[in-house]
């Protein structure tokens, strides 16, 4: 009897711990890829990342929040995952921010200093940061109420080092729209109140709030405006100056149904009263026309300054790229400004200036090139590979191509097609490409400038590039994982450009 009663609590026990161990509950975590891991864009240490989120400057610290599944390389129950830098180039991962509770998992939104402390959570003088998220609930979803989302707080008072939840969560309920989520709140001075601006479905609806507790709807815009691809998620409104007249920019990321399919990000300029965004026309223009920068937002509290950051992926193969322990970085944070051409107002978008201040470790300029059909730079610039930056100015821009190449015969080919009077980035031949049929390919975005001469920046960072054109008003990201680094750099122009001037650093690894 007692031999039986032993067999049968062994029996339980190798069963439970079995099933504990079953490949199912711990996936399979692929061979590392150092090679591909970036070094000043951000990245966690491991597993999977999406959109940034909260992203908010305070006493010294940019804090750079984002969708994070800490269990997993692929999308799944999201927390926020936590960052934070001095100066927008060195990022120090920070435990978890928020975990998912019975209210559901926690999806994007922001974060922003409550200077005055409307919301009274700050104690003993103490000024909170408080953090507006959604909450995602997955069982509710199940049953199709389309009440499954809806916006949360937390808050902290120790300088955004740990967070506590509202127990009067969810602020905002859901009406029984689907896509209810992600909160970007901005206190707007002139009415003195926070607003909310909140991607439902295929619109953006703004609320107002004294506390950010209790919102009240002020209005709806976009249903027949913009791109309609795909839903509408993370938006973002805020001011920019230009000659003394004040624009609203309004932010708007679309999946799908950008400009080379997938996720991107289109925008709106125009006019805010505190209630209504009016568009001043009503063409759809896009943040950047690479097919890797989705979900960027600005960071609050950061003065006269317009900092961008966004998803380095696109949700048509985000969960595939070939990397590991790690899965998705960031973009570089950029500077956005306003420039008018002709009758059109654009959006510029460049790298920080801390970017190239902090990493160039000593650099290569050449000038007067001039490329007749093909001009190899590869002995001219040292230590040519994975992570630099490149410079290129003309006077009289031409049909040209930069080709970056190794001796397995990768390509990536970046260069200006004079005929569609476009800049294009082609990784068909990068390297590993194979793991989603929409991941190569030739992606071009439309030049904006009408000056005869035209500048270049790239970034690159082991398996990122980011082309800045015309001083960031035409702007491309895209990923690529070639089978060995790329060294070998080749200019090729069959009209004949002539390079005024070309600069090259290489950028000091700076991630621990
Ligand atoms: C955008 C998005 C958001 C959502 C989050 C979930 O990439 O779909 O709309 O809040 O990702 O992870």
């Amino acid at each position: 009897m007692k031999n039986c009663l032993l067999l049968a609590l062994s029996l339980a026990l190798t069963v439970q711990i079995s099933q504990a161990q079953t490949p199912a509950a711990k996936p399979a975590i692929p061979p590392a890829t150092p090679q591909f891991r970036p070094a000043y864009h951000f990245s966690p240490a491991r597993m999977w990342m999406n959109d940034p989120n909260g992203m908010v400057y305070y006493k010294g610290t940019y804090h750079l929040f984002f969708q994070h599944y800490p269990d997993g390389m692929e999308w799944g129950p999201m927390h926020w995952g936590h960052a934070t830098s001095p100066d927008l180039v060195h990022w120090q991962e920070q435990p978890i921010a928020l975990f998912p509770d019975k209210l559901g998992w926690i999806f994007s939104g922001s974060a922003v200093v409550d200077e005055n402390n409307t919301s009274g959570f700050g104690k003993n003088g103490q000024v909170p940061l408080v953090a507006i998220f959604t909450h995602h609930n997955a069982e509710e979803e199940k049953k199709k109420t389309n009440k499954h989302q809806y916006q949360s707080l937390a808050y902290s008072l120790d300088e955004g080092k740990t967070w506590t939840k509202y127990e009067g969560n969810p602020v905002l309920n859901n009406p029984g729209i689907p896509d209810f989520r992600d909160p970007k709140v901005s206190w707007h001075a002139p009415s003195k109140k926070w607003v909310m601006t909140l991607a439902t479905k295929d619109r953006i609806t703004f609320f107002s709030s004294p506390n950010l507790k209790e919102w009240t709807k002020e209005s709806e815009f976009g249903e027949k405006l913009g791109a309609h691809g795909g839903v509408w998620e993370c938006p973002d409104l805020f001011p920019l100056t230009l000659e003394g007249k004040t624009h609203w920019v309004l932010l708007v990321s679309i999946n799908p149904g950008g400009p080379n399919s997938g996720s991107a990000t289109q925008y709106f300029i125009g006019q805010f009263d505190g209630k209504t965004f009016t568009p001043a026309d009503t063409q759809t223009k896009w943040v950047d026309y690479g097919k890797d920068d989705y979900a960027g937002v600005t960071y609050n509290n950061t003065g006269a300054r317009r900092i961008f950051q966004g998803w380095m992926s696109n949700w048509e193969y985000a969960n595939q790229v070939p990397t590991s322990p790690w899965r998705n970085a960031m973009t570089v944070p950029r500077e956005l400004a306003l420039r008018q051409v002709g009758a059109d107002l654009w959006l510029t978008s460049q790298p920080v200036k801390e970017v190239s201040q902090a990493l160039q470790t000593g650099s290569v300029k050449l000038q007067k090139l001039a490329v007749l059909k093909e001009l190899d730079l590869s002995s001219k610039l040292p230590n040519l590979g994975d992570k630099f930056q490149l410079k290129l100015s003309t006077k009289l821009l031409k049909d040209f191509s930069l080709i970056l190449s190794n001796s397995r015969g990768d390509e990536l080919v970046i260069g200006y097609d004079q005929k569609a009077n476009a800049y294009y980035i082609d990784r068909s031949k990068s390297g590993m490409v194979a793991f989603s049929d929409k991941f190569p390919g030739r992606h071009a975005g439309p030049r904006r400038a009408v000056t005869p001469g035209a500048d270049l920046t790239l970034l690159f960072d082991a398996s990122s590039v980011e082309l800045f054109a015309d001083n960031g008003l035409t702007v491309l990201t895209e990923l690529y994982f070639p089978h060995e680094p790329l060294t070998k750099l080749k200019v090729k122009s069959s009209a004949g450009v002539l390079i005024q001037e070309l600069n090259y650093a290489r950028l000091a690894n700076v991630v621990k």
